[in-house]
């Protein structure tokens, strides 16, 4: 008997999601004779049950379209907002999973939709989940795919203000996503020649990036580029936020922990608008004209890079594979040039952040790169 699998995309979305759902379409239903469909926006399309034709025809020409053809969102399946309502959908969503006979279930996601694929996987489906993210973050695979394009365009970002900042004799500030990982920062920062780069994994001192800075211009370089990733912060306020998450997973009151959960949202609303903060202060701590650019959305939008067109492909294959093994309730990490399944309980709720030893950041401070500290 033939499988019948459904695809879902998940999480904000990235270069190399359509090559991916490519790949798993193409193999299941050229080497398997599997039967595929698709859900709109992610688990909300599965629980409304607006679904997406996959068949031979509909994945052609989608390989090097960025976003997604099916839509995505950050709804998670047992806290859904529907109306003015937050519901559990899990009961609903395995409904649907039944009412279309389903075999398995591709979540293809980042951090927050491998938590949610345990979650249905703990609730007897058969899931299994492909990794992709800017950020890199996800945890037990080599890399996600998304990532390799956002560092060519972030990348590409730096070397443009590189020669407007020699020009003006400028500090130009460039702020990198990634969430609260470095990777794309650091990545980006090193392939760019970034003079300063911060990551949220080293907390900086305000006080030693505008020492470097005001020694670059002291030795003929009155310019400096500043890669800061999304998440880093000063050394004071990522203590404070060590502190608020140590309490939050401490206590277990449900008064209490609203009380952290309020401080936490508190603390990120007081940090937002960050890096114009540390542009202005640089300005004023090194007297050198400075400029902030938030690269923002568009590093993860276009065409997927031939790396992650590769990957993605590669791991959408490895995915038709296990689910004709009957393999399920893994993520199908990277692993060298393979691919391997990983059981989604040593994926779900970890993060992949940068080892402060990690041999970029060797490497960035060998070549006279100051990471703040
Ligand atoms: O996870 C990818 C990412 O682009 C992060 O780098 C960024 O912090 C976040 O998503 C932005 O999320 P949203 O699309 O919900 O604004």
């Amino acid at each position: 008997m033939n499988k019948y699998i459904g695809v879902l995309t998940s999480g904000g979305d990235c270069p190399g999601l359509n090559a991916a759902i490519r790949g798993v379409g193409k193999a299941a239903q050229g080497s398997f004779g599997m039967e595929v469909i698709g859900f709109r926006d992610g688990f909300r399309g599965l629980l409304e049950n607006r679904t997406i034709r996959l068949d031979r025809a509909d994945l052609a020409g989608i390989l090097t379209l960025g976003g997604t053809i099916l839509g995505t969102s950050r709804d998670k399946p047992n806290r859904m907002q529907v109306g003015d309502k937050m519901i559990d959908a899990t009961k609903a969503i395995i409904e649907n999973y039944e009412r279309h006979h389903l075999d398995a279930l591709v979540c293809i996601g980042g951090g927050g939709t491998q938590k949610n694929a345990l979650h249905l996987k703990e609730n007897g489906l058969n899931i299994i989940t492909l990794p992709k993210t800017i950020d890199n973050d996800v945890a037990m695979t080599d890399v996600t795919f998304g990532f390799d394009t956002a560092l060519g365009i972030a990348t590409g970002a730096i070397d443009r203000l590189h020669s407007t900042a020699h020009s003006h004799h400028r500090i130009v500030v460039v702020e990198i996503m990634g969430h609260r990982a470095g990777w794309l920062a650091l990545g980006a920062g090193i392939a760019g020649g970034a003079d300063v780069i911060l990551l949220p994994e080293i907390p900086y001192d305000l006080e030693k990036v505008a020492k470097a800075i005001r020694h670059r211009s002291r030795t003929g370089k009155p310019f400096s580029i500043v890669a800061v990733a999304e998440g880093a912060m000063d050394i004071a306020n990522a203590k404070e936020l060590r502190l608020l998450e140590k309490k939050k997973a401490s206590v277990k009151n449900k008064a209490e922990k609203n009380k952290v959960k309020a401080a936490l949202t508190d603390f990120y609303a007081r940090h937002s608008g960050n890096t114009l903060r540390l542009a202005k202060e640089l300005e004023r701590l090194t007297r050198l004209e400075s400029r902030l650019t938030i690269l923002g959305y568009v590093q993860r939008g276009g065409t997927p890079s031939a790396q992650d067109r590769i990957l993605a492909t590669r791991l959408g294959t490895a995915c038709a594979d296990l689910i004709n093994e009957s393999k399920f309730g893994v993520m199908v990490a990277a692993r060298g040039d393979g691919a391997e399944p990983i059981p989604l309980e040593q994926v779900a709720g970890k993060r992949k952040i940068v080892p402060v030893d990690h041999p970029w950041v060797e490497s960035a401070r060998h070549v006279g790169t100051s990471m703040g500290d």
